[in-house]
């Protein structure tokens, strides 16, 4: 699976599909971020659109694809950033942060794989650290079909093996992640939460 086929359309294609809300989606991790948090990782964070927003921070992103990697290197940001290119399933670290960002990264894992990632986020968080997640969730039937539709997109183009939505929340739930505040967008079918362990 690699997002590098879609990596120069990626950014454009969601702004033509969710509108102009979708800058409001992209930064509501920000809502969450305090001036104390220093050590930030953020997991397929794509083309790095979260970077401009997070000034003088040490920041960990990790990212699958080497083109979306090349240009999250381009935005312009006063932080230390620290590209890596790998699997965040392979990738190890002892390292514990106090922000970790998954920006619509876990709707990417099939549901074995995604408790997996959720059972290894839960040993990164550090003392008083905190996860945000922003991503999809149930809602209307007829967003139901468009996440499938998005869904054989992307299977079609990056070879995404997941074709349907987990209920997320539940799931970070499930490993001991305790929900602390919510934001709902497009009446409830995008969420960003910030959680803490
Ligand atoms: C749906 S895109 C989201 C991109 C961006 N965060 C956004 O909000 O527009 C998912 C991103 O996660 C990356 N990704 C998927 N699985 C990954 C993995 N196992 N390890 C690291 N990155 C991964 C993909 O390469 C892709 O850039």
């Amino acid at each position: 699976m690699s997002f590098d086929r879609v990596a120069h359309i990626y950014d454009g294609l969601a702004r033509l599909v969710f509108g102009k809300s979708w800058q409001k989606v992209q930064n509501s991790p920000f809502h969450y971020i305090q001036e104390s948090d220093q050590n930030i990782l953020i997991a397929g964070g794509g083309s790095g659109k979260l970077l401009s927003g997070l000034d003088d921070k040490k920041i960990t992103y990790i990212e699958l694809s080497s083109e979306m990697i090349k240009k999250a290197k381009s935005i312009q940001t006063t932080s230390i950033v620290n590209f890596i290119e790998a699997d965040f399933l392979n990738w190890e670290s002892n390292e514990r942060f106090d922000v970790i960002i998954f920006p619509f990264f876990l709707d990417c894992f099939l549901e074995s794989d995604l408790k997996k990632v959720l059972q290894k986020t839960t040993s990164m968080v550090g003392r008083n650290g905190k996860l945000i997640v922003t991503d999809f969730q149930k809602a209307s039937p007829l967003k139901y079909w468009l996440v499938r539709l998005m869904y054989g997109f992307f299977r079609f183009t990056t070879g995404l093996k997941v074709n349907r939505l987990l209920d997320l929340r539940t799931q970070l739930k499930t490993v001991g992640f305790k929900e602390q505040e919510l934001k709902d967008f497009y009446g409830g079918w995008i969420f960003c939460s910030e959680y803490k362990i």
